[in-house]
Order: structure tokens, then C-alpha cells, then sequence
């Protein structure tokens, strides 16, 4: 294909050319019985991805408008989270609750540094009266490199019974988020990063106990409300007209990853990492994080069954 793009950024990535040409189509009706198909190949593939049998439901959004759902969905004016905050996207996460009139706690850590799984415990261990209603951490903190340890925080979590939500927009696609093994209830991302697409498609992953969330939730919503989009996904349709062509291409970015295969996928990412850190170290660059930024999550993947 003609300029053909090395983009050395976090995202967007660089898009397959099948991918590219999957999208270069005319659009077809949204209700139409060859779109269902579609939206059921991709559905089944995003749970593949995701390592879960819970729903995941597909937004025109960018990945903060699939955090923002995540938030206005499960929560009600008022409620207590923990957010860990190691960075720009944490953050985020934090600015959102705070937009949202929540008990918003910031769980700090140094940038370029991991969460600290006993700064979480404490607060949750010493919350007698279940006031925290949900436990919000950026998997990959982009701004920094850094993976935090999310099935160590989960474990925490799921000891103390509050939700366990999270950003996994840049570790999705590069890295292991197993969502049932490790007991993450609510998963959001976007497809510009690990799904080898263009921007423009959010991702909501959400397990049983957070549509328990749902249904007494409060906060305002209406485009995002994910309740729409699970009824409408249990049909292989969806709530709104989504963009067709984006969907043309994340069915053949799912073929190309299922070919791949996960465990090929997140070895790639890995041999690119460790490439990436000794070529810089070969330059005199030094690297942030400066300690590897792994949590060990990397070592150990359960789709390995
Ligand atoms: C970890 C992380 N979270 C959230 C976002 C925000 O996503 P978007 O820019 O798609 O809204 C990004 C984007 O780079 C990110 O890397």
C-alpha cells in the first residue's frame, strides 16, 4: 500500500493492511441480517480476547468514552471509590469521578513507578461498613510504561466485595487480561492500540456482578447506557447506527489475532518490549520506567488453560 505509515506512537497503531482494506467497502444497513453476523463473529471474538463469558459490548466512543460508561453505569452520586492514580490515565479515571459528584479516593503512587497492592488493601480491609463501592486501576499506564499488578489489586478486591474496574486500553491485545480468572467486572478499551484498528470503537466488558451494579445505579445516562447495548448484542444488533466499516475491520483484526493465537500475541509484544528497552539502553537513553515497568503479569497467562 502507498504511504505506508511507521507510527511510533502509543496509539494509534499502525492498522494491517487487510484490516485497511476490509473497512475500504460500501457500508451496509446496520439492521441488515449480514450485518447480525457480523456483530456476532466480532462479539464472540471479543470475548475470546477479553478471556471471559461475560458480555462485552461494542461503543462508538473512544477509549475514555468506554471508561465514562464504566463509571455512569455502575455507580450512584456519592459512592466511595479507590482509583490508583500512577499516572496521566489514572488520572483520568479520578477526573471522571470527580465529574460525576462520586467520594472520589486517590490512590497514589511516584509516575514511573507500580501501584502498591497494600495501599489498596489497607482502605479495603478497614472499610467494616462496605462504603467503597469500587476499585478503579489503569492496567498499562501509558504515560509511563508501567503495568500495574492487577490480579494482585484484584485479589484485594474481591476479598472485600467491591467492584473491580478497570482501563486496560493500552494492555488489551498486548498483554494477558484474563477478565474471569482474575475476577475483573468491569474491562474498558478502544480500538486503536492492541486491536490493530483505527480509533473510534470503546469496549465495555462486564461480569454478572456488575449488571448486579447496574440495576441500582443512579447516575444519568442515555447514549451510554450499557443496558441498551446488552440487549440489543443479545439480538446480534445494536442500540444505535454503529460505523459499519470499523466493524468490517475489527472482524478481520479478531481473525488475524485468533490465527495468531494469544499466547503468540503476547510473546510478540514481550520480544518488542525487551527490544525496544535494550536498543535504548544500547543508545545511552535511559528508560521509564527505569525497573522494567513489568508486574510480573506477563510471566503467567491462564489462556494457557
Ligand atoms: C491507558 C489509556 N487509557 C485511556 C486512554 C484514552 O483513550 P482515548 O484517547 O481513546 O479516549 C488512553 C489513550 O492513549 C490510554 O493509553
Amino acid at each position: 500500500m502507498d504511504n505506508k505509515l511507521m507510527l511510533m506512537i502509543p496509539g494509534p497503531t499502525p492498522v494491517p493492511e487487510q484490516v485497511l482494506l476490509a473497512m475500504a467497502k460500501h457500508p451496509i444497513g446496520h439492521r441488515s441480517g449480514e450485518f447480525s453476523k457480523v456483530i456476532a463473529e466480532v462479539t464472540a471474538g471479543l470475548k475470546w480476547l477479553h478471556q471471559t463469558q461475560n458480555d462485552v459490548l461494542i461503543l462508538t466512543a473512544s477509549g475514555t468514552g468506554a471508561m465514562e460508561a464504566g463509571i455512569i453505569n455502575f455507580l450512584s452520586p456519592g459512592d466511595r471509590v479507590l482509583v490508583g492514580c500512577n499516572g496521566k490515565f489514572g488520572d483520568r479515571w479520578a477526573k471522571i469521578c470527580d465529574a460525576y459528584g462520586l467520594d472520589t479516593v486517590r490512590v497514589e503512587a511516584e509516575w514511573g513507578k507500580p501501584l502498591d497492592v497494600a495501599q489498596f488493601r489497607q482502605p479495603l480491609q478497614a472499610d467494616g461498613d462496605r462504603q467503597i463501592k469500587a476499585v478503579i486501576v489503569t492496567h498499562s499506564e501509558t504515560s509511563t510504561g508501567v503495568l500495574n499488578d492487577l490480579e494482585a489489586i484484584s485479589q484485594e478486591v474481591k476479598a472485600h466485595g467491591a467492584l473491580m474496574m478497570v482501563d486496560a486500553v493500552t494492555s488489551l491485545g498486548a498483554t494477558s487480561v484474563p477478565m474471569d480468572a482474575w475476577g475483573l467486572d468491569v474491562v474498558a478499551s478502544g480500538s486503536q492500540k492492541g486491536y490493530m484498528l483505527p480509533p473510534g470503537l470503546g469496549f465495555v466488558a462486564v461480569s454478572a456482578k456488575a449488571w448486579e451494579a447496574y440495576a441500582q445505579a443512579k447516575l444519568p445516562c442515555f447514549y451510554l447506557d450499557l443496558g441498551k447495548y446488552r440487549k440489543e448484542a443479545a439480538k446480534n444488533s445494536h442500540p444505535f447506527t454503529p460505523p459499519v466499516n470499523l466493524f468490517f475491520g475489527l472482524q478481520v483484526a479478531l481473525r488475524m489475532m485468533q490465527a495468531e493465537g494469544l499466547e503468540a500475541i503476547f510473546a510478540r509484544h514481550r520480544r518488542h518490549t525487551q527490544a525496544t528497552r535494550a536498543a535504548m539502553q544500547a543508545l545511552g537513553l535511559p528508560c521509564l520506567p527505569r525497573s522494567g515497568g513489568e508486574s510480573g503479569n506477563h510471566r503467567r497467562c491462564p489462556c494457557r488453560g
